[in-house]
């Protein structure tokens, strides 16, 4: 079954608070999003790459991000959507179905490696849908509006997701599909449309490197992961 890579990074990044998007800021001369596309280049078990961006980046994307670093596996670059699962059901769609399997990746999550991408893709052989995820460190507790705890979670059970994530062509488009027609929202991962569709969803360890960026201290983290940088907007 051919595989291809969706990579969601149409997201504004308000909560980088910098001019540019996140996935867009530098690390070692490059964009973030370069990294993290260069992961799946490089990956032979990937065999397309679709890019989501926002509307007003995709030819700065093309020229300056795919077509710069010969990101050759990147067949599509499509604009995204209001919210993270508008962009994953876009790049889905942009498909044409023509791939078995479907992966998806955030883009600002430059640190996945090949061994990671290729351990989520051999479970997705004998499970229907597969999650990397981190058991947690610290106890989860549910907070009520007000800031008082409601609940505590027993930390053997409590996970912490990323992506990459692997799923069915078939069972991930009806899925969202089946999303937009009931208007399911707040929809943070693909995951959790299998888990309403009623797909069992196989959970593997994940990778303690494969941080996503998303505050300025996650770009302080990613700066010391990856030696010297220069970020004219940071
Ligand atoms: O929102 P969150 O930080 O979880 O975003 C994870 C990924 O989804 C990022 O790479 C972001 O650019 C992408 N995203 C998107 N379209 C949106 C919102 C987020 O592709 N509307």
């Amino acid at each position: 079954m051919k595989t291809v890579a969706i990579i969601p990074a149409a997201g504004s990044g308000v909560r980088m608070g910098t001019a540019k998007a996140k996935q867009f800021l530098e690390l070692n001369d490059r964009p973030l999003l370069a990294l993290t596309l260069d992961r799946f280049q490089q990956c032979t078990v990937i065999d397309a790459v679709i890019l989501v961006v926002p509307l007003m980046d995709v030819e700065y994307c093309r020229t300056s991000i795919v077509n710069k670093f010969g990101l050759t596996k990147v067949v599509k670059i499509v604009p995204g959507g209001e919210r993270r699962q508008d962009s994953v059901r876009l790049g889905i769609e942009a498909t044409g179905g023509i791939y078995g399997l479907v992966m998806v990746h955030d883009g600002v999550r430059p640190f996945v490696d090949s061994d990671l991408i290729e351990r989520a893709l051999d479970a997705c052989h004998e499970n229907r849908a597969v999650i990397t995820a981190l058991p947690a460190n610290d106890t989860v507790k549910e907070v009520d509006r007000d800031g008082f705890v409601k609940k505590t979670y027993d930390r053997q059970y409590v996970w912490l997701v990323q992506t990459p994530q692997v799923f069915r062509y078939e069972d991930l488009i009806s899925a969202h599909k089946e999303a937009l027609s009931r208007g399911w929202k707040e929809v943070t991962d693909d995951a959790l449309l299998m888990e309403k569709m009623g797909i069992p969803v196989k959970v593997i360890p994940g990778s303690e490197k494969n941080i996503k960026i998303t505050s300025p201290a996650d770009l302080e983290q990613a700066r010391c992961c990856i030696g010297a940088l220069s970020n004219p907007d940071f």
